[in-house]
């Protein structure tokens, strides 16, 4: 029912630099797997195996990272390298890639405005893949576990969390009533606000279900906070015309935009996946 998932990932990753000058931030590895893959699995896992990339400048690694390297197949094929490669290997043949390029970069919501060629008129995820989700063993994982409120309640969702004051101006903050456990409705949204002025401690992480509506209302969508066409607003837009759902979902989530989240999503990866034996 929902089959694609938009990867936004056209950013300049500044604060990575001087290690993004060349390189995309999605490419850093955390432990032995690029930040990317690890939200591509999320996708595929949750069902969402048409995968489409919105670009820019300097991103090519990306593309050529989901596709065939005859070279290095060639060289390590029947060989015991060949385990290393399992994991990509089977990205590649349950998912589906395509991309676009967003010519300037203008913001989140002018990313998804660029990105809607590769969707058309269905629902879809979105996953900013700097956010490296872990769940509990056993638990869906946070896309799945969003894919299952879609199918109740037919609209688009927002993952959310709280996070303490001094964080809340780094993230599109909800106000919402609540529904049902870690379920509310979403009445008011605003991107990155002073401490005094949040609504709650509810934050917007990077995984998004959206209505294909989205696209209209981005189109138009003047430019927000920092002069950049903010998805928050059009999401507010959509909440006051119709119902935005926020899930304050199950699992943890490493803010790898920063350089503290990238080290700590490393250290948990190091040792709850990569020690465990899982290290493809
Ligand atoms: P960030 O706010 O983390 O920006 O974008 P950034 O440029 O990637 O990183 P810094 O702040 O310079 O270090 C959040 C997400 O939105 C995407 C980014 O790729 C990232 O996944 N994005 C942002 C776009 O794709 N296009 C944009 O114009 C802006």
């Amino acid at each position: 029912m929902i089959r694609k998932c938009m990867f936004p990932v056209g950013g300049y990753g500044t604060r990575f630099l001087p290690a993004t000058k060349a390189l995309p931030k999605e490419m850093l590895p955390v432990v032995n797997k690029p930040l990317v893959q690890y939200g591509v699995e999320e996708s595929i896992e949750a069902g969402l195996n048409y995968i489409g990339f919105v670009t820019g400048r300097g991103k090519r690694a990306i593309a050529d990272h989901f596709d065939i390297s005859y070279e290095l197949e060639h060289q390590i094929n029947g060989s015991t390298k060949e385990q290393y490669l399992e994991s990509i290997r089977h990205v590649m043949e349950t998912g589906v890639f395509s991309y676009t390029r967003q010519k300037e970069m203008k913001g989140l919501g002018h990313a998804i405005l660029a990105g809607e060629t590769l969707i058309g008129n269905e629902p879809f995820g979105v996953v900013l893949a700097d956010d490296l989700c872990v769940n509990e063993p056993g638990e869906d994982n946070v896309l799945a576990q969003m894919v299952k409120i879609y199918r109740q309640f037919r609209c688009s969702i927002v993952a959310v969390m709280e996070v303490p004051t001094d964080e809340i101006h780094k993230y599109g903050v909800i106000s919402g009533e609540l529904m049902k456990d870690g379920l509310y409705r979403v009445s008011d949204m605003v991107e990155k606000p002073d401490a005094k002025d949040a609504p709650s401690n509810l934050a917007v992480i990077g995984r998004y279900i959206l209505t294909p509506d989205i696209f209209e209302i981005l189109r138009h969508t003047p430019p927000g906070k920092n002069d950049e066409i903010q998805l928050t607003d059009a999401l507010k837009q959509q909440c006051q015309d119709g119902v935005v759902l926020a899930y304050r979902f199950k699992g943890t989530r490493f803010d790898c935009g920063s350089v503290q989240g990238f080290v700590e999503a490393t250290n948990y990866c190091f040792e709850n996946i990569y020690q465990q034996g899982d290290n493809s």
